[in-house]
Order: C-alpha cells, then structure tokens, then sequence
C-alpha cells in the first residue's frame, strides 16, 4: 500500500474525463492493442511537439533502448556515448545493453543538465552521440553544442522524458536531435499510465523505429515501395515474417493512445500553471538557505528542485524530518536519484572514486532533493510550504 501524504508528487494527473473518453471507447468493441488510435495519438504529438514522425511505446525508457538500439544500426562496432551522471538508470543502461560505452559528464546547477564545455572536452574520434537529459522541465542544450555536433557529425539523441514543452530560443526541446524520447509515465507532464513517445524528422529512421517496436518486423512499415523491395530482397521468406532487426516489443496499446489524446489537450495550459508554480516557488524560498538560481527562460517545470546551498549534512537531516513531519512527499538525490555512477548496476564499469569527480552531481546527490509540482497546487499550499522549508526545519 503506498503511503498517503497531504502534499504528494503528483495529484489527479489521470482525470475523470479521460476516463470517460475511455470508457466509451471500450463500449464500442474496439481492437484494443496498437491500432488506429495509436497512430491519431502520434500524429497529435507530432503536430503538438513540431516534428515529422513520432513512435508510441510503452515506456520513457523503451524510448530510451530504441534510440540506442537505432544508433547501433549505424555502428555496429560501438564507440562512445556522452550522457550526464544526473539522469534516468534507463539512459546509461540503453548505452551499456547496445554495447557502447558511457562516457559521463557534469552538469550545472542551473539548468541540472550537461555542461556544453564539460561535453565538448570529452569529445573524441570514438564518439558516436551525446545523449542529453532534460532534467526537471530545464533546458541545457546551447546554440554552441549544437553547431559542434553539426560540425563533427555527432548525434545529438534528447532525453525530454521529464521536460515537455521545455524550449530553447522558443522552440521545443525534442525537435532539435537526431530522435527524442518523452515519457508519458504516471507523474510526468502528462500521462498515458504507462508509455513514452520517440520522435524524429528523419523518414528512414521513422521507418527502422517501426520496425525496433515491433519484433523488427517489415510488416510495420506501412509503405508499398519498401514493402515490395523487402519481399524481392528475402525471397525465400513469407513478407509477414521478415524480422529485419534484432529487437523486441515494445508497443503501447489503444487504451493509452485515448487517454493521451484525451491528456495532450490540455498538456499546455497544465504546463503553464506548473511554471507559475515554479516561479511562485522561487519567488518564496530563503535565498540564503536554498540554490534558487536556475535557469528558468524556456523551462517546462517538472517538480520542486530543493538543493542546499551549503553541504551542510545536519541541516539536510532535519529537512527530510520536516518534510515528512508536514507529509510533503519527496525523492532524495534529483532525477534518477542521484548520481548514476554510484549506482551497483555500474559498480563493474566505474568505481566509486569516479563518481566523486562530478562535483555538481556530487552535491545534488547529497544535499538535493525534489517535492511535488502539478497544476493543481494551489498558491496558497505553495506558500505553506515554504514557510514549512523556510522557518519550519529544526
Ligand atoms: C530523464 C528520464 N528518462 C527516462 C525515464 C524513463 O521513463 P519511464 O518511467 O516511462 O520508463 C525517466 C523516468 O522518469 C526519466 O526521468
């Protein structure tokens, strides 16, 4: 049973109209694996989001595994990838199990992500992709790193799973990369109850992510001219049975395709009430006790980032006590928890000593942690809060 708080991460995110627009759908007898409401749902985040294809799986972290797994198709030799330390286990873990290597990188406190000088030093002849993480709704991406993946031929794959509607120079995070990933999972900006979405421009890589989802099939791939060029290719095969790639299943189903064409309309207006939020947040918080200063120009907030100013152990003992004296849910440690590289699952690809080296992950790890914003977090509960955070740790 999991514990009721008076201020939890997320509230009321699946509504009862959503399952209203379910339920009618369930009546009508309706195919309920991926079918025709999948493919609506996708042509809505793609209108939504501003790219030409998108691909509904069952998770932020399937997304994660297919953007990799694409990557893979282009080098089959490996090579490195540059991904943050402060991230999703799923987004090192896609690099590991496609058999390329992480080569990690710190953020910086004002945006959470990647620091572009700290990416582009770790840049050499091995380096397939940098894999960027939008951490808590922040955008970390510079006009210079793009224009030095452009000049060096490096995949730029975009992690927005807790970001969407995040913007950079006013257009969305997700549409400058080779692919993005979006999860749709219970506390994010919007939910399918499970699910996630990877997008891309590209109609080659639109066509092999087809394919990734799904077995690796060709059958996915709903064009005439391929289809007949694939059936003259594998002769001696039946057409309904080319398994094209190496790959699993990975769809969604037309339950979560309605509930999140129901949720996308009104994906923005809860996005803005979310950033009010945030700035209200900020805007209440004891500066001289708590890291205020994020970049907040194009965020699409996610939760509450709480980070000490200073390592102060004692101090973020007694903040956890208050939290749970007042029933303020939290997660310790950021996004992912923390720092990745102290986690055991890669206790065989770098020691603890390494972990130490990332000095901004390094304290959000110990001194930060998040609490819950959503749209429905009235001004007033905010202020309580803060005066709970500001006044109220003893
Ligand atoms: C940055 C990031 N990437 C990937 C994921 C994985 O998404 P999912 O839980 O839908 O698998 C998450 C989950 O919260 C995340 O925060």
């Amino acid at each position: 049973m999991k514990k009721k708080f008076k201020y939890p991460l997320m509230r009321n995110n699946i509504i009862k109209s959503d399952i209203q627009k379910l339920i009618s759908f369930l009546k009508k007898n309706n195919i309920l694996t991926q079918n025709k409401e999948v493919l609506k749902f996708e042509q809505m985040w793609s209108r939504w989001l501003g790219t030409k294809y998108s691909v509904f799986v069952n998770s932020g972290s399937s997304a994660n595994l297919l953007s990799i797994q694409l990557l893979k198709i282009k080098y089959p030799q490996g090579g490195e990838i540059i991904v943050p330390p402060l991230t999703w286990s799923s987004d090192v873990s896609s690099i590991i199990h496609c058999g390329f290597k992480p080569v990690f990188a710190d953020i910086d406190l004002e945006t959470l992500g990647m620091n572009t000088e700290k990416i582009i030093s770790k840049i050499n002849k091995n380096t397939r992709a940098v894999f960027l993480s939008y951490i808590q709704g922040f955008n970390c991406l510079s006009d210079k790193l793009i224009k030095h993946l452009k000049k060096k031929n490096i995949y730029l794959i975009e992690d927005v799973c807790e970001s969407h509607g995040a913007k950079h120079r006013n257009k969305k995070l997700g549409t400058f990369g080779w692919t993005s990933n979006f999860s749709f999972y219970y506390a994010h900006h919007m939910s399918t109850i499970e699910g996630g979405m990877i997008c891309t421009n590209d109609k080659n890589t639109y066509y092999d992510l087809l394919m990734l989802r799904s077995h690796g099939m060709i059958r996915e791939v709903k064009d005439t001219n391929f289809q007949r060029l694939m059936k003259k290719k594998y002769k001696d095969l039946n057409s309904k049975f080319i398994f094209y790639h190496s790959a699993y299943n990975v769809r969604n189903t037309e339950i979560g395709a309605i509930i999140g064409q129901s949720q996308i309309k009104r994906l923005n207006s809860n996005i803005n009430k979310r950033n009010s939020n945030l700035l209200f947040f900020l805007k209440n918080l004891d500066k001289d006790k708590y890291f205020v200063n994020f970049n907040t120009i194009g965020q699409s907030n996610y939760a509450f980032n709480l980070i000490l100013k200073k390592a102060d152990k004692l101090f973020m003992k007694k903040l956890m006590h208050t939290l749970d004296r007042y029933g303020i849910e939290f997660r310790l440690g950021s996004a992912g928890g923390g720092n990745q590289l102290r986690q055991p699952y890669l206790k065989n690809i770098v020691s603890k000593t390494q972990a130490r080296k990332f000095k901004n992950t390094e304290h959000i790890h110990f001194y930060g942690l998040y609490i819950g914003n959503h749209p429905n977090l009235s001004k007033k509960e905010i202020l309580f809060i803060t005066k709970v955070l500001n006044e109220g740790v003893k």
